[in-house]
């Protein structure tokens, strides 16, 4: 049996606190502002530390000190998406990270809601080969399972659910809750309600007497004593601490089972290996891109700039302006080249653009065997990512436009941006980008085009923890870097 001490009682008796009896039954922390909660988590943090592993989900970064004395790591909520944030949760539990998931730089409470939830639900959705205990201690609990309508409908149900699983179903799963909130009254009932042990503070307002009374069966005149507690003192009382209610001077700071009954399991030592990797680098993409050395540099991308320019000439389009004859002969593919740079190309039809085609060859007299409107389009869309005439003795690239042949038209233009911005080494061109290479300007469309062609499995897409994302070319390779889809 693992105790630790708590503090000591008005006449200096120790306190303690059972480890494996709250394992099974969880603890709520209730008191005023001041009245000294945070200080009492992190007096349980400590003296449990090396009994098990812990996670804290700190809304106002009040626990980021802890990494420095007993090894947390410390999660920057701001940094990754929502998905990135449950599979740090998952791979938290995984690898037995003690972890704090620092909350404070989320713009909104809104979105200190949606990245606990998810990281939460990566503690919880954990195969059972990973059930082993951990204590998940939750600062200012109102924010993440209010009785109130705090939040937009959507991240307030996600994170209500994910407390309610932490609170009601963790227990067979390892996951111990422990909970602290200023205010029981904007507490949901059903989260309180989990909970057999409490440690009570000082509490003034009425109402939050009334909902402590109830919760623990005392009489409302016996709760009158939350009223004249001090800082630091607390009233404790549940199996894991005393079977009747207990005045307790809260102690310095400094700085598994399946089923049945939890036991305690200390963290392992440490990994091999750095957490950089184990817990923050990019999921493995369910298609494995070898990646090749890289290339020679190709021409950079001054499509970007062209494309915006292009946008900020939408409309109206301006009519297509034909190369002026000059004493340099221009082959066919430098025709196309410059149709496709014209900004007023963009936006006009294939078939237009063929006709524009034919009558700046026969302006500049070139004459012969010309190309037919599929080989046209087809050079198009290379000349539209700045691939046209294709340099000499490029390989790659002569590989990249072969493969981009199983594609028509809009495809094979977004296929080959992205395989270019690939073979450089770039990042993955956002939304915006894939659309204007289309001659449109709605991003969904953009992105649309990219979900065909990775149906089609021609490319492999995925996200880094941030949301970034990556695509990749099995045949070819060629990965890009990660890149924001939404810029
Ligand atoms: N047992 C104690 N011994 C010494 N100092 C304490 C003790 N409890 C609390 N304090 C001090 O009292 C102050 C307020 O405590 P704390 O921050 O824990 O309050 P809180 O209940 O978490 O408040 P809030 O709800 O505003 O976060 C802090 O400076 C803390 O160091
Ligand atoms: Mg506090």
């Amino acid at each position: 049996m693992t105790d630790i001490v708590l503090g000591t009682t008005t006449s200096k008796i120790a306190v303690t606190l059972n480890l494996e009896e709250l394992l099974a039954t969880r603890l709520l922390v209730q008191g005023n502002s001041g009245s000294g909660k945070s200080h009492l988590l992190r007096r349980l943090i400590e003296q449990s530390a090396p009994y098990v592993q812990q996670v804290i989900i700190d809304p106002e970064g009040d626990y980021v000190q802890l990494a420095d004395r007993y090894g947390h790591v410390v999660i920057a909520a701001q940094d990754y998406s929502a998905k990135g944030m449950e599979e740090i949760g998952a791979r938290v539990r995984q690898h037995r990270y003690s972890a704090v998931l620092n909350l404070e730089h989320m713009q909104d409470i809104d979105g200190q809601m949606r990245q606990a939830a998810a990281f939460l639900r990566g503690l919880f959705e954990v195969e059972r080969e990973h059930w082993h205990s951990v204590l998940v201690f939750v600062d200012e609990a109102q924010i993440f399972a209010p009785a109130g309508t705090e939040g937009s409908d959507e991240s307030r149900k996600a994170v209500l659910a994910a407390m309610v699983n932490l609170m009601c179903r963790g227990r067979k799963r390892g996951l111990c809750g422990i909970i602290a909130t200023q205010r029981l009254a904007k507490l949901a009932k059903n989260v309180a309600a989990e909970c057999a042990n409490f440690l009570m503070g000082r509490t003034l307002l009425d109402i939050d007497m009334g909902r402590a009374s109830d919760l623990l069966g005392m009489e409302r005149k016996k709760a009158e004593i939350f009223r004249d507690l001090t800082p630091g003192r607390f009233i404790g009382l549940g199996s894991a601490i005393a079977r009747r209610p207990i005045e307790i001077s809260i102690g310095s700071v400094e700085t598994a089972g399946r089923g049945g009954t939890p036991t305690l399991v200390p963290p392992p030592p440490m990994p091999e290996g750095s957490v950089d990797e184990i817990l923050f680098a990019a999921p493995q993409p369910t298609v494995i891109v070898e990646r090749r050395p890289p290339p020679p540099p190709a021409p950079p991308m001054e499509l970007v700039a062209d494309l915006i320019e292009a946008a900020e000439l939408a409309a109206p389009p301006p009519p297509l302006t034909v190369p002026e004859p000059t004493g340099d002969k221009p082959s066919f593919d430098d025709v196309i080249a410059r149709v496709a740079a014209d900004p007023g190309s963009r936006f006009m039809s294939a078939s237009d653009l063929y006709q524009g085609f034919l009558q700046a060859c026969r302006l500049v007299s070139l004459n012969g065997r010309t190309y037919d409107q599929a080989t046209f389009r087809r050079k198009l869309a290379q000349a539209r990512v700045g691939m046209l005439p294709m340099p000499e003795g490029d390989d790659d690239w002569r590989q990249a436009v072969a493969a981009s042949d199983q594609f028509q038209d809009e495809d094979r233009a977004v296929f080959l941006l992205l395989a270019k911005a690939a073979r450089q080494r770039e990042a993955c061109p956002p939304d915006s980008l894939l659309a204007l290479v289309l001659g449109s300007q709605s991003s969904r469309r953009g992105r649309a085009i990219l979900s065909h062609i990775e149906t089609r499995g021609a490319v492999a897409v995925r996200e880094d923890l941030s949301g970034r994302r990556i695509v990749g070319f099995p045949s070819l390779g060629w990965e890009t870097e990660p890149g924001d889809p939404n810029l």
